[in-house]
């Protein structure tokens, strides 16, 4: 295992997750919600988050790949779907990360043929000169420094996801 910088402490990722939590639950007052986590790095943030929002809400995942070995690559393959159909109906996407901005055009668009009568995004980091389009992230935890990170779901070669901080390898 690598040794870890980290750049969000356990203490302050509950922070600002119960802030969103508060935030979307005062959004989406009176109405119900659709959640759905993209796997497999949204996994510990959407388990947190769901339960700082406090509006009635059922969880769906599904599963996309944009990652070669870590190397970025242009294509994105859905590995599965949601189970339930969502059109007519508020949907908060949640990520783990935008960085390109690559799987988050996809996913909306993806989304959109679903007919939702709504859709957001929650994403726990935003890359700073990534090259996503922010205006298309509704709630954001933390924006992040360029450096690749991991922990708290977030992996390297499939390890590190169980960190409950966020950091990066050091050199
Ligand atoms: P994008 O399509 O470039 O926005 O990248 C989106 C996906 O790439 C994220 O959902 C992550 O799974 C992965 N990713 C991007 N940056 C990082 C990173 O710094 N650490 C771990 N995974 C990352
Ligand atoms: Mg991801």
């Amino acid at each position: 295992m690598k040794k870890i910088e980290i750049l969000y402490t356990e203490e302050q990722i509950r922070q600002r997750v119960k802030e969103l939590g508060a935030q979307i639950t005062k959004d989406y007052a009176g109405k119900d919600l659709v959640v759905v986590g993209v796997l497999k790095g949204s996994f510990v943030f959407m388990a947190d988050l769901v339960r700082h929002i406090d509006v009635p809400l059922r969880c769906d995942f599904l599963r996309v790949s944009s990652y070669e070995k870590n190397k970025r690559t242009n294509s994105i393959r859905m590995d599965f779907d949601m189970t339930q159909p969502v059109n007519g109906q508020d949907v908060l996407l949640v990520e783990d990360i935008v960085d390109s901005g690559n799987t988050l055009r996809h996913l909306l668009k993806h989304m959109q043929a679903k007919q939702p009568k709504s859709i957001k995004v929650a994403s726990l980091l935003y890359k700073e000169l990534g090259l996503g389009n922010k205006e298309f992230v509704n709630y954001i935890g933390f924006e992040t420094p360029n450096k690749f990170v991991l922990g708290y779901g977030l992996d390297d070669e499939g390890l590190y996801r169980s960190l409950p901080y966020v950091g990066f390898a050091k050199e």
